[in-house]
This record gives C-alpha cells, structure tokens and sequence, in this order.
C-alpha cells in the first residue's frame, strides 16, 4: 500500500476525479453522523466536544494578534505516521484520520481533509468545526482569503511546515497583505498543556551486525565523500529525515507507530559529526559505538534534540560554509536558521539517494525477510480458505490473525502499517481498515483483499493479494487478469539504466486502459531495511528519482468498483541487471526481479486474456516460489501448506485447462469453483 501524505497528494493529484468518486455510503446503520442544521445539532456518540479546546487556542492566539492559526497534521520531521504527542489536529479536531489541515479563526474552525475520510470527519467532529472537503493548499488559502482581512496575521508552527509548503502559502497569500507569523512556540501544545502525552522514553538501539549493510564509519565516509565531489562545495549536511538519521548510525527505536525510529537530527561535517537526541535514551552499546573513534573526525558528539536550532545557526554563521539539505524532510523551522547564501538545497538528501540503493548484503537480508513473510501469508491463504466457508471470519479477526502470523517469524517486530483487510465493498475503497463499525464478515460469495506487510529487524514487507474462494463473475475475473497482466508487464520490463519511472508505469495499466479501466492512486513506492514501507524517493511518479540497480520498489495496480469490490495486487521487486542480446552502452539495463514469493490467486485468473510470454513470466515466477518458499515449508514440515504451495503453483498454460480439469474429475473432486474457469 503507497499512501503517505507526499506519495498521496501527488495520487490525489493525478486521478481526482476517480478517488472522489469512492462511494459516499458504505452501510446505513453504522454511520451515525452529525446534522448540524438543526437545533440543537445532533452529536454522534463518537463526536468530541472541541468547545474548551477552541476557546483555549484562541486565547493564546489573541495573546499572539493571531487572526487564524494553522494546524498541520505532521511533525518536525515531515514523517508518514506520527507519534500520540504530535497528534496536534487530531487532538483539536476529534479527527483522528491521518491527512488534513485545520485552520482556526477567532469565530471559526475548518478542517481540511479528502474524500477518504469525509464520512470519518462528520462522526468524529463536533459543529464546532466545517469540514471542507479538499486537500489542496490552493483551497485552504482561498478559505484563509475569505476569512481573514488584510492586515492581519495568520500564526503557524514553522517546525511543521516543509519549505515547500510554506512556500506554497506565501505565493497564495502573496499580494493580500495577510501575514504569515512563523512562531515556534506551538499554540496547539500551549492549550493542550499537561494532557499532551509526554516525549518517547524508550530505549534507542544499535542493530546486531547481522542486521547491518555497512558500518555507520563507513556511511559517513561515503557521504563525505558525495560531498567532497559535489560542484558546489558543501561543508555539511544536516539530516531532518527520522529514517535517514536512523539508517546512517544504525540505530532504532520506537518513537513512531509502524516505523522503528527515534526522534533526531544529525549535522554532519566535513570534520564533526553531531547527533541531536536524548541522549540518555540511548542503550550502552550505542553509546559505545559513537564514541568509539574519538576524538577525530569519526566521533559523534551527543547533543540534546533541542539544540538543533541554535547548533545549526551557530555552525551557519561561520565563513566559507555551505549546508546541504533535502526540501522533502527539512522544516521551515531549520531552513530559516541558515542564510540563503550558505545553503545548499536539493530535493533529496545524499543519505536519501544513498539509502535507496541498497548494498549486497541489505538486498540479501530483504530477500530473506520476504520468504519468511511470504511463509507468513500463505499459512494465512490456507487458514482462511478452510474458515471463511464456516463463516467465521471477519475483516477484523483476520487481519488479527495475519498480524499473529507474522509476529511468529524469526526477527518479526511487529505489522509495518495497519494492516488492510478489506471484503465486498469495502475493498472498493482503496486505504480501507477495518473498524468495529465497518468490519464484514469473509465469505466464498465476495472477493477479499489484504494488503499487510511486516518490521522484520533484517528488512521491511508489504505484499496485497486479492482472493475469491468462490464463483467470481466474468468481470471480477477479467478486471483482476488485467491488474494481473499490468503486475507482470512492468515486472518484466528491460529498460535503460537510470530510467524514471514515471516512463514506465503505465505498462502497469495498459491492460487495465485497454478495455476502459484504471485505478485512482500511484503504481509503486521504495521500501527499507526495518525503516519505511514506504521509503522515499523510490517509485514511478514524477517526483522519484531515476531507477537504479539495487533499488527496491512496489509495483502494485488495482482496480476498484465502486459499491462492490476492490482487487490490488502488489509485489516488492528488486532492480537488477538484465541479460540482453545486446549491449549498446557501457551501462548494462535493468529488469525488476520480483521478491515477494506469494502465488496469485488461480480463480480468479482468466487464462486466456494472458499472452504466452506473460505466462511464461508466471511459469518463471512460480518456480521460484516453489525453491525458496517450498523449500522451507517442508523444512518446517508444514505439510498442508506445502500441498497448497504445489497446487497453487501449477504450471499455467493456454491449453492446460482442459487437461487441469480432466485430471481433477479423474480423482472425483471437480467442484463448481473449478467450472468458471473452462
Ligand atoms: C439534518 O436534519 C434535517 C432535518 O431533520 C434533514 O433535513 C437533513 O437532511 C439532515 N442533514 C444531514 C446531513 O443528515
Ligand atoms: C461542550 O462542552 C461545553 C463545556 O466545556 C458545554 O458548555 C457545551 O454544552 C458542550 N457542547 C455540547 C454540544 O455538548
Ligand atoms: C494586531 O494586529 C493588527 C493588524 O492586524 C494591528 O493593527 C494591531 O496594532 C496589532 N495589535 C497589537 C496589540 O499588536
Ligand atoms: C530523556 O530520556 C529520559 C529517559 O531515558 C527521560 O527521563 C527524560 O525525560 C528525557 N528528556 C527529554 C527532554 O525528553
Ligand atoms: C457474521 O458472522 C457471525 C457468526 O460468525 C454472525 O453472528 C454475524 O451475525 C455475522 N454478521 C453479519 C453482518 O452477517
Ligand atoms: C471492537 O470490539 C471488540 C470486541 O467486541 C472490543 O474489544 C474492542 O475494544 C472494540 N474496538 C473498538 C475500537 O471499539
């Protein structure tokens, strides 16, 4: 699954139409929500009352001659999913969904959100708030047009604004006369004030050995290297990125649900290299580490996480200096700590562009997390397709149950986002998790979809498998061939070294465009070695970086019909070379090898909308499967699964229907599930 906020705006961006078509209305009686035309307003249960809260802002916003007030749903480090303490728009709001806005006024309050989470927003928000249904800065600015005179100041946090963002509102505003008041004092957390949770206190680790690519000495050395043979002569980088402070050191933690990262910052010098954490979180071990090589240029001086600022002003005040940073994670709030004329701005960091090119090693341990998780899944397929014709599995209690699944492999540290399990309709709605109110039960007469993936400490997974246990229609058969079809053309593409993948991508939905069809969000995302499921700046849109050997990424198109069924299929693949008649260039070209070794489902393929060399390309596919996934169910005698494996895994071919099917009534079992497919 690809939906952080910077992969989902540019989804959003690009196909509009499609995801505002979702259906509005998933079932009638579990959609209680608030009506507030009339008087007195009628409240949902689930509605918070947000009066206190308002009045408490806007005091502080008044002490400040604040007008209006932004509320990001982010935190310092631009990260994907955040921790309970930076759940600033949530607490203001009642809203707990992950992307939106919140402006407040001294009368008014708007929270700014999409369509995925519109029905959401009226269950959870009181009258208090108007629910503007738009992400886009363009909108938020026009509302902040209208709503506030010229002359007066607008306040905002500028440690939760992206230059970009904050670029973006200036060039709205621009003309107006309304000013932008970057304050780092946070309003929210003032109101908020002894009930906003408290700072992470965990523990923060060094990676065993055999978990690390390189040595963190080694990292160092390889981006003071980019450094020393960039043009323009940076003397620094300073890293905003929890991930990319993270992979550089070799450390974790547990500051952020999903992704095993602690809250820092590195500034790291041509001579100096300085870590902005708590110090006293982390464990001996690391400690040790970072200090080892001292002094010299490889030893790390531990400076509080709140010392960035005026360390970073400090260091940018020197002559002759020039700081490199990454527009995607670095804030308003450290950009403007650094004169113009010292900065060095590109739109990755080099740790970015260096963490997506994974070394040997790293690709060995992502292979090895994928055949355990891929063991995982299909103890799961089995186990489902015994229970869900008794009718006793949910959407709930089976992502329970695929969750547990994982957690019992070797170095399992827990689901890398929560995991989507999604039947019927529901699957229709591409970012879908279950809910007590939502949650439907499996059945042989609906299609499923679960798309999960796993923190394993040697590599992170993400895997979406869409299954029919019973007679799918001709539509349902074909729509899912043709997601199929797109899965296997980019997989199996040969394409030039350092090739976008905005070039490519749309072999992922040729077959699907073919006959009319597509779907509404992104073909792909990079992934990491237990960082990010979705790891920037990886993938096919237009903001990715070029692909390259050792790169990993998600291919995973869909189709969704609305108000009845949801298919995506989505596999991890690994750029490698490709072995090709010629060779023009000194650059070999590449292929994608695909890791994640689950078999896709056989009733629900359509064998003859398949070219013969797509069915060559599963044929290959399923080999490989069958040695590294049968392989070791056997040799943890999981027989039953092994038998599903073999069945599964069956050679497919234009003319094997028949034969397929002779060969089952010969043993006596056709059953009716078997007959579609002739
Ligand atoms: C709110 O209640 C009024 C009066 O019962 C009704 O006409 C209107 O459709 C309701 N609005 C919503 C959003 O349910
Ligand atoms: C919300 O809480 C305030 C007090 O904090 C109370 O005066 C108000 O009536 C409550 N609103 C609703 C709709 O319950
Ligand atoms: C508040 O801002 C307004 C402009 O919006 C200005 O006219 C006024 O003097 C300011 N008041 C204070 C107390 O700063
Ligand atoms: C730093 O971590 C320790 C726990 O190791 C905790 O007691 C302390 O409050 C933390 N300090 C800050 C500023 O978060
Ligand atoms: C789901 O199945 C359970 C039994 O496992 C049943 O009690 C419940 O009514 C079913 N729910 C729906 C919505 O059909
Ligand atoms: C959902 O229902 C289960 C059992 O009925 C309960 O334990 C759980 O707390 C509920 N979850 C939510 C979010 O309401």
């Amino acid at each position: 699954m690809a939906c952080s906020t910077r992969i989902i705006a540019v989804w959003i961006f690009l196909l509009h139409g499609l995801i505002t078509g979702y259906p509005r209305r998933r079932s009638s009686e579990s959609e209680d929500i608030r009506n507030c035309t009339i008087t007195p307003p009628h409240l949902p249960p689930t509605a918070t009352n947000t009066s206190e809260r308002l009045s408490a802002l806007r005091l502080h916003m008044q002490s400040h001659n604040f007008s209006a007030y932004i509320i990001p749903a982010t935190d310092s480090h631009m990260s994907e999913y955040i921790g309970e303490r930076d759940k600033r728009l949530s607490w203001m709001t009642g809203f707990t969904g992950s992307s939106g806005t919140g402006v407040v006024t001294l009368q008014k309050a708007a929270l700014f959100t999409d369509s995925r989470y519109w029905i959401q927003a009226e269950r959870q928000m009181d009258c208090n708030w108007e629910l503007q249904k738009s992400i886009w800065i363009n909108s938020i600015g026009q509302w902040i047009l209208q709503e506030v005179s010229a002359g007066e100041r607008i306040g905002l946090d500028p440690f939760l604004f992206s230059i970009e963002n904050w670029e973006s509102y200036n060039q709205i505003l621009e003309g107006s006369d309304i000013i932008l008041v970057p304050l780092e004092d946070n309003l929210v957390d003032q109101a908020w004030g002894a009930q906003r949770p408290p700072p992470p206190t965990n523990t923060i680790y060094q990676l065993n050995d055999n978990f690390v690519g390189s040595s963190w000495q080694e990292k160092i050395s390889v981006i003071r290297t980019q450094m020393e043979n960039h043009g323009r002569k940076p003397t620094a980088v300073l890293l905003s990125g929890l991930e990319e402070t993270a992979w550089l050191f070799n450390l974790r933690g547990d500051d952020i649900p999903y992704t095993p990262v602690f809250y820092a910052y590195t500034l790291l010098t041509k001579t100096d290299i300085s870590l902005f954490v708590n110090q006293s979180r982390l464990s001996k071990e690391a400690s040790q580490s970072l200090v080892s090589q001292c002094p010299g240029p490889l030893c790390v001086q531990v400076e509080d996480y709140n010392q960035v600022s005026t360390s970073v002003r400090k260091y940018a005040q020197q002559d002759g200096v020039r700081i490199w940073i990454g527009t995607e994670y670095t804030t308003l709030g450290l950009y403007r700590e650094i004169p113009l004329e010292k900065l060095l701005v590109e739109e990755y960091s080099p740790v970015m562009i260096t963490k997506a090119v994974k070394n040997a090693k790293e690709q060995e341990m992502l292979r090895a997390a994928h055949v355990r998780d891929a063991i995982a899944v299909i103890r799961y397929l089995v186990w489902l397709e015994k229970n869900v014709p008794t009718g006793s599995v949910n959407e709930i209690s089976g992502a329970r149950y695929v969750d547990q699944l994982r957690s019992e492999e070797a170095n399992c540290k827990g689901p890398s986002f929560e995991t989507i399990s999604a039947t019927g309709l529901n699957a229709a709605l591409a970012h879908y998790s279950p809910s007590n109110a939502t949650a439907r039960n499996l059945t042989v007469n609906e299609m499923y979809l679960l798309d999960s993936g796993g923190q394993y400490l040697d590599g992170t997974t993400d895997i979406t498998r869409t299954v029919h246990w019973g007679e799918p229609t001709d539509f349902q058969k074909e729509a899912y061939t043709r997601v199929l079809m797109g899965v296997i053309d980019l997989s199996r593409l040969v394409f030039p070294s350092r090739t976008s993948g905005r070039f490519v991508e749309a072999l992922a939905r040729r077959a699907l465009w073919e006959a009319g069809l597509n779907y509404g969000h992104g073909t792909g995302h990079g992934i990491g070695n237990f960082l990010s499921v979705h790891e920037w700046p990886v993938g096919f849109q237009t903001n990715n970086v070029p692909l390259g050997k050792g790169m990993f990424t998600s291919i995973e198109p869909g189709y969704y019909q609305d108000g009845e069924f949801g298919i995506r299929l989505e596999d991890i693949a690994v750029v490698v070379e490709a072995k090709t008649k010629y060779q023009m260039s000194e650059e070999p070209y590449l292929t994608f090898e695909v890791v994640s070794l689950v078999p896709y489902d056989r009733n629900l393929i359509d064998v003859n909308l398949l070219s013969s060399e797509q069915i060559k390309y599963i044929n290959r596919y399923y080999e490989s499967i069958r040695e590294h996934i049968g392989r070791e169910l056997q040799r943890r005698k999981l027989d039953e699964e092994y038998l599903w494996l073999e069945q599964n895994t069956e050679p497919l071919s234009h003319t094997n229907l028949l034969t397929t099917s002779l060969s089952t009534l010969a043993v006596g079992t056709l059953t009716s599930t078997l007959l579609p497919r002739m």
